[in-house]
């Protein structure tokens, strides 16, 4: 691993593959035992969760059904973007338990603004994994269950992570190089 250039910028490796899928095993044991017998419903985000949802998904040893809805946070001559969905739910949630997939907590909006969507319909609980938090960027305040990987306030990519559509494939995480 070493330097890489996307689109105009440097990263620098930053989570090695090996341990994001140590991480990765053993949330899946975690989550597999805290809902045995559940037949939890997987909700990920797309697109940055994708991989993650993959990879954690095929190591649960539980009955659990997974699926898929589409955020995008549109950002207009305002500096704060809004939230909209753009793959809703198709799934009846109603008495299940949920548990949201997401790549990463930055600033929390997207998830804050997500979540009345999934409460209103009254699942049996909600629970939030996500991959990565950088806690100094979350402005938006709510519990998360389970999280892989605190880190710095630094952008990243990787992982299923993009840098403007880029970088998603890249099996490692890194980090923005700054010079
Ligand atoms: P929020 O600020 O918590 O609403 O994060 C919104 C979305 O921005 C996340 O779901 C990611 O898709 C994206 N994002 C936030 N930080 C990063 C980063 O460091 N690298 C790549 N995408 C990011
Ligand atoms: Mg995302």
């Amino acid at each position: 691993m070493s330097l890489i250039k996307v689109h105009d910028r440097e990263f620098v490796p930053f989570i090695s593959e090996a341990t994001i899928q140590h991480k990765i095993k053993d949330l899946a044991e975690q989550i597999s035992k805290d809902y045995q017998g559940k037949r939890p419903l997987f909700v990920a985000i797309l697109n940055g969760s994708f991989i993650f949802a993959s990879d954690l998904f095929k190591q649960l040893e539980i009955e659990a059904e997974i699926c898929f809805i589409k955020l995008a946070s549109y950002k207009g001559t305002k500096s704060t973007g809004h939230v909209v969905t753009a793959i809703g739910l198709d799934t009846d949630i109603t008495d299940r338990h949920v548990v949201i997939l997401e790549d990463i907590i930055d600033t929390g909006k997207t998830l804050y603004e997500f979540l009345p969507q999934i409460t209103n319909q009254r699942p049996a609980s909600v629970r939030i994994a996500v991959l990565l938090h950088k806690p100094e960027a979350t402005k938006y305040q709510f519990p998360i269950d389970y999280t892989c990987f605190t880190i710095p306030n630094k952008f990243v990519l990787g992982y299923g992570l993009d840098y403007d559509g880029l970088g998603r494939n890249i099996r490692e995480i890194y980090q923005l190089h700054e010079s």
